[in-house]
Order: C-alpha cells, then sequence, then structure tokens
C-alpha cells in the first residue's frame, strides 16, 4: 500500500521524501495544508487502470478542492470535471478543462449559469421540470443546441450519513423515476434546444459497499433500456461519485477505483454505453493533512484537551458530520499517552477536530496533523472568527516543497470594504 504520508522507523512522519517537521519549520503561516502531488497522480492512475478498455470520462469533482494548481494537474492526467456552479464552470475553463469532458450538475443552477454552460458546450445533467425549462431557454439564449442527461433519483440507500446522501428518495437532487415519462415527453417537444444524451444518478459520498453502486446501475440500465425504446440514441451512464475512503487507518480494506469499476463494468458493455463517473473524494481527500501546531494542552477535570492553531475554520468535517479524521504528531515522543479531545481556538464547543484519541501529551509548539484533508476541507473552510483561510503547499516528485496557493491575510478582509 503505497501512500504518500507515512512514518520512518524514528518516528518522523513524512509527506513522501520530505519530513513534515521540516515543512513546519519552512513554512511561515499555520495551520497550512500539505499535499502530496505524486499521491494525486496515483489516485488518478488508479482509476484509469480500473477503466481501461472502457469508453468513459473522469470527471473530477472539483467542489471537494478547488486548488487550481490542482485542478490543472488533475486535468493534464486527463480528468474531465464535475460543476456546480458557474464559478466552478469557469474555473475549469481557466484550468484548460475540454468542455466535452465537462458536466454541469445541481438541482438550482441559475440561467446565467447554464447561458455560459450551454455557450461552452458541456454536457447538462436535467434535475427537475424548472431546471429543463431553464435548459431550454438557456438553449435559445445561446443559440445552441445542449447535450444533456437526465439525472433520475434510483431511490438506493447509501448507507452513508444522511447529510451525504442524495440517491435516496426523499433527496432533493433528480427526477422522480416516476415522472421519466413526462421529461421524455418535453425532451421530445424540444428537437431543436435539446439532445438527450444519457442517463445520470448519484448516490451519495462516503460509500464504502461497491454493491450499491451494481444495485443503481441495474436499475439504471433499466431506465435507459426505457428511453432506448421511445427512440432516443443515449451513449452515456453517468453512474456519478461517492466512492469512500480509509478515514480511520485501521487496517481495513476498503473497495478501489478497480472494485467499484468492475461491479459495473459488465453492466455498461452489455449495453454499448460510455461510462461517466464523477469522483471527488477518491481522487483528492488522501493526498493531504492540514498541519498544524500545539497551542497547549489544558484538562476541565474530566476531559483532556489540546488546543492546536487549526480550526473548524479550516476543517468543518468532524463539526458538521461528526466525522473522524486521523489525527497523530509528527514527531516521536515518549511522554504519557492520555485521552483527549483535539480541539481549536474557535468560540464555539462544535470547534473540534478529535474526540476521545490516545495521543502521547504534546510540548507547546509539537506539529499535528488531520489527515485526509484533501476533499472537502479547504473548499468547505470560512473565515470564522477571522481565522484568514491557510496557504496549501505541495511536496513534488522530487521532494521539494512548493506553495500552490497563498494563504488569506487580514488585509484580505479588509479589501472588501474599500471605497464603501
Ligand atoms: N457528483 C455529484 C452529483 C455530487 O453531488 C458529488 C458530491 C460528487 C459527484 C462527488 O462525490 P465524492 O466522490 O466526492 O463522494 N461535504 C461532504 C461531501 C459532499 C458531497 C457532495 N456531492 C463531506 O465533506 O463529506
Amino acid at each position: 500500500f503505497d501512500h504518500c504520508f507515512s512514518k520512518s522507523d524514528d518516528g518522523f512522519l513524512y509527506c513522501e521524501g520530505l519530513k513534515v517537521q521540516d515543512a513546519i519549520d519552512s513554512v511561515e503561516k499555520r495551520p497550512f495544508y500539505l499535499y502530496s502531488k505524486p499521491q494525486i497522480t496515483r489516485n488518478v492512475e488508479a482509476y484509469k487502470q480500473a477503466l481501461e478498455g472502457l469508453d468513459s470520462i473522469i470527471g473530477y469533482a472539483i467542489k471537494a478542492n478547488n486548488n487550481l494548481k490542482i485542478i490543472e494537474h488533475l486535468r493534464k492526467l486527463g480528468c474531465g470535471a464535475v460543476l456546480v456552479s458557474g464559478n466552478e464552470l469557469r474555473l475549469a475553463l481557466k484550468a484548460g478543462y475540454d468542455p466535452t469532458k465537462c458536466i454541469f450538475n445541481g438541482n438550482g443552477k441559475l440561467l446565467e449559469d447554464l447561458v455560459l454552460a450551454v455557450q461552452e458546450g458541456v454536457f447538462v445533467n436535467v434535475d427537475s421540470e424548472f431546471d429543463l425549462e431553464n435548459i431550454v431557454a438557456a438553449s435559445r439564449i445561446a443559440g445552441k443546441k445542449v447535450n444533456v442527461l437526465l439525472r433520475i433519483n434510483p431511490d438506493v440507500d447509501p448507507q452513508v450519513h444522511a447529510y451525504v446522501a442524495t440517491g435516496n428518495k426523499n433527496s432533493k437532487f433528480g427526477i422522480r423515476n416516476e415522472k421519466l415519462q413526462w421529461f421524455l415527453d418535453e425532451v421530445k417537444a424540444h428537437p431543436d434546444e435539446l439532445n438527450l444524451v444519457g442517463a445520470h444518478c448519484h448516490l451519495g459520498s462516503t460509500i464504502t459497499k461497491v454493491d450499491i453502486f451494481r444495485d443503481a446501475a441495474l436499475l439504471m440500465v433499466n431506465y435507459i433500456d426505457q428511453i432506448r425504446a421511445e427512440g432516443f440514441e443515449l451513449s452515456y451512464l453517468n453512474i456519478g461519485g461517492g466512492l469512500g475512503i480509509d478515514y480511520y487507518h485501521a487496517g481495513a480494506i476498503l473497495p478501489t477505483p478497480m472494485d467499484l469499476i468492475n461491479t459495473v463494468r459488465e453492466i455498461v458493455v452489455s449495453r454499448g454505453l460510455k461510462l461517466i463517473i464523477e469522483p471527488g473524494r477518491s481522487l483528492i481527500a488522501n493526498t493531504c493533512c492540514l498541519v498544524n501546531r500545539v497551542t497547549g494542552v489544558k484538562t476541565n477535570g474530566t476531559k483532556n484537551f489540546i488546543v492546536i492553531d487549526g480550526s473548524m475554520s479550516e476543517l468543518i468535517r468532524p463539526s458538521l458530520y461528526d466525522a473522524y479524521q486521523h489525527i497523530e504528531l509528527v514527531s516521536p515522543s515518549d511522554a504519557e499517552i492520555s485521552t483527549f479531545d483535539v480541539v481549536g481556538p474557535v468560540c464555539e464547543s462544535a470547534d473540534f477536530l478529535g474526540k476521545n484519541r490516545e495521543l502521547p501529551t504534546p510540548a507547546k509548539g509539537t506539529g499535528l496533523v488531520v489527515h485526509d484533508a484533501g476533499a472537502y476541507c479547504m473548499s468547505m473552510s470560512s473565515t470564522y472568527n477571522l481565522k484568514m483561510r491557510p496557504p496549501e503547499y505541495w511536496v513534488e516528485e522530487d521532494g521539494s516543497l512548493v506553495k500552490i496557493r497563498h494563504g488569506e491575510t487580514f488585509d484580505d478582509h479588509l479589501r472588501f470594504f474599500e471605497g464603501l
């Protein structure tokens, strides 16, 4: 198992060839995000190998991480992009993405963003009746026909936290499958505007059982059969993203991209379809740590706390989803091991990065990392308590540390008031 973050025999944490403590010593601002560029490459390669022999598009879900340098790297490796806003589309274009490998998703796409998407020639997923109306309007404004996929809610339970489940009946996403015929009639009624090329579903995120994808793919090809029987020549099945990763670092064997693709490969081939997948987390989460330093250790009599400079402002997943992200110190320690909540300085009790973690009692200034911070961490960060967004660095193939995004500053905050 080749992973970018590992401990040396003498107990120091490394990112590829770089000692994380050396990165801490050379970076001015703290906390900071530290990525491995080679790990990003390896993650994409795993998907490419899994997809060998299939006509396919890897649509990287930009919402997971929108660092321009990272998305440029993903594009160079051959990825397309999955977008949920006009700005994500603009960023993908800026990063040089091929629009014919981009998919515009969302349950509340705005008309002006749809117009841009149609002008640029990206695929658009139809999410609802009003969305279809807007897509038709956008096509007329842009004077261009648009390739659409129907996002069908397959009503499959992804067995994940309710906040990241999307493909079950109660979700706000997608069209109800009972309404399929209505949508087909509408597409037929707009031959100058709409070109129906595929069907899409997205079940949810952090999925760790690939059978769920097979269940969904089987339901989806049934819909595709129905749609084809109406005379449409569909060529794409888009099974969305959602593959989970090993957040626990406790030796569990989780499904790989190969396992995922192998469960749907035959289904896709049997219908002569091209496959679109939309991975976010499984491409980027494990390539990064949030690197923090210990401000101090305290106890309230019953609970012990390690207070660090990072917080829910930089990394909100534990606070928002009760998500577990693995935490460790970057240097060896023979101090006494105790049970700690690892918390930030933000003024609320939701501000924790980890609960009940067994760790050696760290000295002030010790480096402490929160693992698997590449997806939905920086992209969901805020400046709450005026903690400005941290800088991002990656380690390159030769072990060098390179800044890939500046840290935000107090002056950036003041800029929003200039001239008012
Ligand atoms: N496609 C669609 C339509 C999506 O809604 C998503 C994620 C993806 C693809 C990518 O899913 P992934 O492969 O990354 O699981 N903020 C949450 C995750 C929200 C996921 C939203 N949709 C978290 O931090 O866990």
